[in-house]
């Protein structure tokens, strides 16, 4: 089984990162519970060297999309996130959202014809994982319908992703001597969560 890991753990505190925090607690024990897992990781890097799309980048994904050229390097993402058996996608709470590049991602996995198509009652999926979880750090404590997860749900809906749980490690920057024990709080859900089915 393949786990797809999405890092949009951009941080300036590295290594102390508190969403990096929680994507480590879920992936130990991830593949603690799962030893076949294979984990691939779509990098920041990856993410951050991203173009959102413009008119010629779609036009010329439509073009490939019209011929079926599906294996095309414009669909190299969306090919990869369809594969999966399993989605972990983790990124910090910015700007009552998530950072821009984990944005310009989804518009480069959201392919008519691969992810999810039209039928005449509206869109259907077509992505292989059976749950997708979305892990997010946020300095404030969880408002309810946080777009993150928000988004992520209606996404999971769109790519026929049947499963969607998320973590939202509230409150971090609001008593740094509470910080500790609500993202040991969290990490405790997300490794219940990675242990699950
Ligand atoms: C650019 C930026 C925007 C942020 N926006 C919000 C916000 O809208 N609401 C909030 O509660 N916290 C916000 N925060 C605080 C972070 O969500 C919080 O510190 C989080 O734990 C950061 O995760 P990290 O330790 O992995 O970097 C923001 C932080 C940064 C750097």
């Amino acid at each position: 089984m393949k786990l797809l890991f999405v890092d949009c753990c951009i941080s300036q505190r590295g290594a102390e990162s508190r969403t990096r925090a929680l994507a480590e607690a879920y992936l130990a024990a991830f593949c603690k519970a799962h030893p076949e897992a294979e984990v691939e990781t779509v990098s920041q890097e990856t993410l951050l060297a991203l173009r959102p799309m413009d008119a010629d980048a779609l036009n010329q994904r439509d073009a490939l999309a019209s011929v079926g050229a599906f294996d095309a390097p414009q669909f190299a993402l969306a090919c990869q996130f369809r594969a999966a058996d399993a989605v972990v996608v983790a990124a910090p709470y910015w700007d009552m959202s998530y950072p821009a590049a984990l944005k310009t991602y989804i518009e480069h996995i959201s392919a008519v014809g691969l992810t999810y198509h039209y039928e005449m009652d509206g869109c259907h999926g077509d992505c292989n994982a059976q749950r997708l979880v979305y892990l997010t750090s946020g300095g404030d404590f969880e408002h309810e319908d946080s777009v993150g997860v928000v988004h992520w749900r209606q996404l999971c809906g769109l790519f026929g992703i049947p499963r969607f749980d998320y973590v939202f490690a509230g409150g971090l920057d609001i008593d740094p001597v509470k910080t500790p024990e609500l993202l040991e709080a969290a990490c405790a859900v997300a490794r219940q969560l990675a242990e699950e089915a």
